[in-house]
């Protein structure tokens, strides 16, 4: 298998190892004539650049182009090769493609493809090796501001945003459709760019092990009721996929939610709090770091009835006992770990996070308004600060959960870094 590996890479790129190679994927769409000057754009960053167009996309440019601009053929089809006899090495070429290239950037991502990205149909070359491609995926829309607006398309947006994917956000102005609103391709020095920031981005958590909860618990009532919170798992997710990118070995415990799961991340399902901290504890001794984005129910019913509660017209009133607080036990067991907890506010963001800090023995708190617009539970972005155990505490301003997620991890690797100095002991 190996060896047979070894013999589809072509010999210009066996002779320059060192270059950083990118699948360049063409959807189609009349930006497709842009895709020529972003393949010229990554060629001149010295990047090796497979070209893979989409048969609609071979409507607007012709293959020739890129092969002229990368010097490689362009791959058409799931069955194309350059000789006309169909071979097993052609069969399974698009698995092939997507183990030897570090990224793959699609631009012009036309509506439909981001359609069959998001649910995973695979049809032709680019989406099937779409499917076998682990490495980081860069999408640069372009589409007709109607169609960029669609609900459709932005629940696909949003599903390959929280699978980690970068969206290079397309421009406003005038369209080839005549109308003007937002669907222009970006331009291609900004998706040359987005694409070096990617490749050029650390490895930085390899050799840790990142243990992460994530979403809500459900503490049932009966067997039909529970009570539970908004939390999404958006937060978690997007720290599981960060970490992940950046090479931890991540294991993501998980309250019911509906966001697909990481690539390469273990995922554990969970129901209650008591399930949670279970897998926790199961999981804590082989984690070096441990991040609770979960939010942990605080109350449940200690004895669930075996049968549904009847509807009565008398006030029914239920005794709730707290649930078990993960967190602080895990502050109490933690050793030499870094402990991350997560403070969900709605006043006092501060004093709540240092409080948290201090009394759960965590070695950071990021602390979220959670009534704010747009903000905490339920919604692609956030707004959060972060109080240390070096005692500094400090607000990033609001962006996506997915960028915060890599703006926490680096501050989790600067304190790691801070309180590995003696003066602090550990
Ligand atoms: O999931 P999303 O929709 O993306 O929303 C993200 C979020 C708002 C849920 C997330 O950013 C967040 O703030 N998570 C923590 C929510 C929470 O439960 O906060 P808290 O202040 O009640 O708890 C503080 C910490 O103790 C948290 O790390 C929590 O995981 C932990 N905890 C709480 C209760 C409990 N019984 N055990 C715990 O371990």
């Amino acid at each position: 298998m190996q060896d047979q590996h070894r013999d589809r890479v072509p010999a210009a790129e066996a002779e320059t190892p060192k270059k950083r190679s990118v699948v360049l994927g063409i959807g189609g769409g009349i930006a497709a004539y842009k895709a020529a000057e972003l393949c010229r754009a990554l060629v001149q960053r010295d990047f090796s650049v497979q070209v893979v167009m989409t048969a609609a996309a071979q409507e607007f440019v012709r293959p020739l182009t890129f092969a002229a601009l990368t010097g490689r053929k362009v791959i058409t089809g799931l069955f194309s090769s350059e000789s006309s006899e169909a071979t097993l090495s052609s069969a399974v070429e698009h698995i092939g493609v997507a183990q030897e290239h570090e990224l793959l950037v699609v631009a012009p991502a036309t509506a439909h493809l981001l359609a069959k990205f998001s649910h995973g149909l695979a049809d032709d070359f680019l989406t099937t090796m779409y499917l076998a491609f682990t490495g980081p995926v860069i999408l640069a829309p372009a589409m007709n501001s109607n169609m960029w607006l669609h609900p459709a398309t932005q629940a696909n947006l949003a599903a390959l945003q929280a699978r980690g994917h970068r969206i290079v956000e397309p421009g406003e102005g005038f369209l080839a459709c005549g109308m003007e609103g937002p669907g222009r391709l970006a331009e291609p020095e900004e998706i040359a760019q987005a694409v070096s920031a990617e490749l050029n981005r650390r490895r930085d958590l390899e050799g840790e092990t990142v243990l992460i909860t994530a979403g809500p618990t459900q503490e049932p009532l009966d067997p039909v009721r529970f009570i539970s919170n908004r939390s999404s798992g958006k937060m978690g997710y997007a720290m599981a996929t960060a970490a992940a990118q950046r090479g931890a070995r991540v294991t993501l415990i998980s309250g019911p939610v509906h966001v697909p799961a990481p690539r390469g991340v273990i995922v554990i399902p969970v129901r209650t709090a008591d399930e949670m901290r279970a897998k926790v504890f199961e999981n804590l001794d082989r984690s070096d770091i441990i991040i609770k984005a979960a939010a942990v129910a605080d109350f449940h019913l200690t004895d669930v009835p075996a049968h549904k509660m009847k509807k009565t017209a008398a006030r029914l009133s239920v005794e709730l006992d707290p649930t078990v607080d993960i967190l602080a036990e895990l502050g109490s067991r933690k050793g030499d770990r870094l402990l991350i907890g997560f403070a969900a506010e709605t006043e006092n963001l501060e004093r709540e996070a240092r409080r948290k800090l201090e009394t759960k023995n965590c070695d950071m708190v990021v602390a979220n308004l959670v009534n704010g617009e747009g903000t905490g539970f339920d919604s692609d972005q956030n707004e959060i600060s972060l109080a240390l155990r070096t005692g500094e505490y400090f607000s990033l301003p609001r962006a996506s959960k997915r960028e915060l997620a890599d703006r926490i991890l680096d501050e989790i690797l600067k304190l790691r870094r801070a309180l590995a100095a003696p003066v602090h002991g550990r």
